[in-house]
């Protein structure tokens, strides 16, 4: 189980962290954007405030390529440093937890071969978004060759979370619109996903609310509400983490290399068209629960959008959407063709109805050209 402070002004939690656990040299994972912030200048001031060196490391790319890992972990172990705080996004934290992974393994092999082993380096996760919910999942992304890498191990789960909210105060308002649609796929997806459990769907439903009360003042920038809504996708993450994404997300990947759409953007596009599909084609139920289940689950998703029909509640996540007035996707339906041959199977298979190829097509279609979708599963 995770730790999670609550940052003050003064981040005094941060202070009691570094004491309680002994920490000396702390490897700071961050963004050129922690001067922005108030944790930027905290950091400033804490090697002359205190008896604690660190060695700050930045020099990553969002998609960090592994060979931006291989200098952090020489970094790490050149000044002996003897934990890791990580500051950012889903990039910060992709970087910081392969350092954590890999900083105790052969370096004269590749680190992608070898077998994670248990070490004892801590890992703090400050997130400065309220979207990606990485803070809280096993999951890392790295690049090698331009080949995505995935990472899935519990040592990559950072063990104390420190909650910063002045860090949202700064974001520009589209980020922070598809950071939150980010974090409200994560629940509505990890709801659905045939992997989900009691708890993951728990913890679903408490994001879920938390967003849908939270959105206006967050959006307002209200410090309360950008407090809740970091909390709110940080219980997205951790459903994920049980349940993981499913065909929405399979789906958003190229709609983000392609049109250059934030990735919140894109799940939300594609979760939008997604949901109202599988609900017309629930009889095709590939959940191993079945079909009851699946339409119970449905009903009490929609419990969770406080609607009652499941079809009333895919219509509010649209409607959500819309409110939103994101930019329109500079899309041509010739990009059909090149958006289906790239959905990852894998993430499909969690999808509690699979789509298949027709499906696919006919949804990115809708969601390109407004046309409505009629092909179902085969
Ligand atoms: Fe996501």
């Amino acid at each position: 189980m995770q730790d999670i402070i609550y940052a003050t002004e003064d981040y005094r939690e941060l202070d009691a962290y570094l004491a309680e656990n002994g920490i000396r040299s702390a490897m700071l994972v961050c963004g050129s954007s922690i001067r922005l912030l108030p944790i930027g200048r905290y950091f400033q001031s804490l090697e002359a405030r205190r008896d604690i060196r660190i060695t700050r490391f930045s020099d990553f790319q969002p998609n960090p390529l592994y060979e931006s890992v291989v200098k952090g972990v020489e970094l790490f172990n050149g000044n002996r440093c003897d934990s890791i705080i990580a500051v950012g996004g889903g990039s910060a934290m992709d970087v910081a937890k392969c350092i954590r992974l890999f900083c105790g393994m052969d370096k004269s092999q590749s680190y992608l071969l070898q077998k994670a082993v248990p070490n004892p380096v801590r890992l703090l996760a400050v997130p400065t978004t309220a979207g990606t919910g990485s803070e809280a999942t096993r999951y890392a992304v790295v690049y090698l060759n331009g080949e995505k890498q995935s990472i899935a191990d519990d040592s990559c789960i950072p063990q104390t979370v420190l909650m910063d909210g002045s860090a949202l105060r700064t974001l520009p308002l589209y980020q922070k619109k598809c950071t939150m649609l980010d974090a409200l796929c994560h629940g509505a997806e990890s709801y659905w996903s045939v992997n989900s459990t009691s708890e993951s769907r728990d913890l679903s439903e408490t994001a879920i609310g938390m967003i849908l009360d939270n959105m206006e003042g967050y959006l307002a920038n209200r410090e309360d509400a950008n407090k809740n809504m970091l909390l709110a996708a940080h219980y997205a993450g951790r459903a994920i983490n049980i349940a993981q994404t499913t065909a929405g997300h399979a789906m958003c990947y190229k709609l983000t290399s392609l049109y250059g759409i934030p990735h919140g953007h894109a799940a939300a596009l594609c979760v939008s068209v997604l949901w109202p599909w599988m609900l017309s084609n629930i009889q095709s139920c590939t959940d191993p629960r079945g079909e009851t289940y699946l339409r119970d689950m449905f009903r009490k998703l929609a419990g969770a959008f406080a609607c009652r029909e499941a079809f009333e509640a895919a219509e509010k996540f649209g409607r959500i959407v819309s409110s939103l007035r994101l930019p329109a996707l500079p899309a041509d339906e010739a990009d059909c063709g090149t958006l289906c041959s790239t959905v990852n199977p894998i993430r499909l298979k969690n999808n509690p109805i699979r789509p298949d190829h027709k499906a696919i097509e006919s949804l990115y279609r809708q969601l390109l050209v407004g046309e409505n979708p009629t092909a179902g599963p085969e």
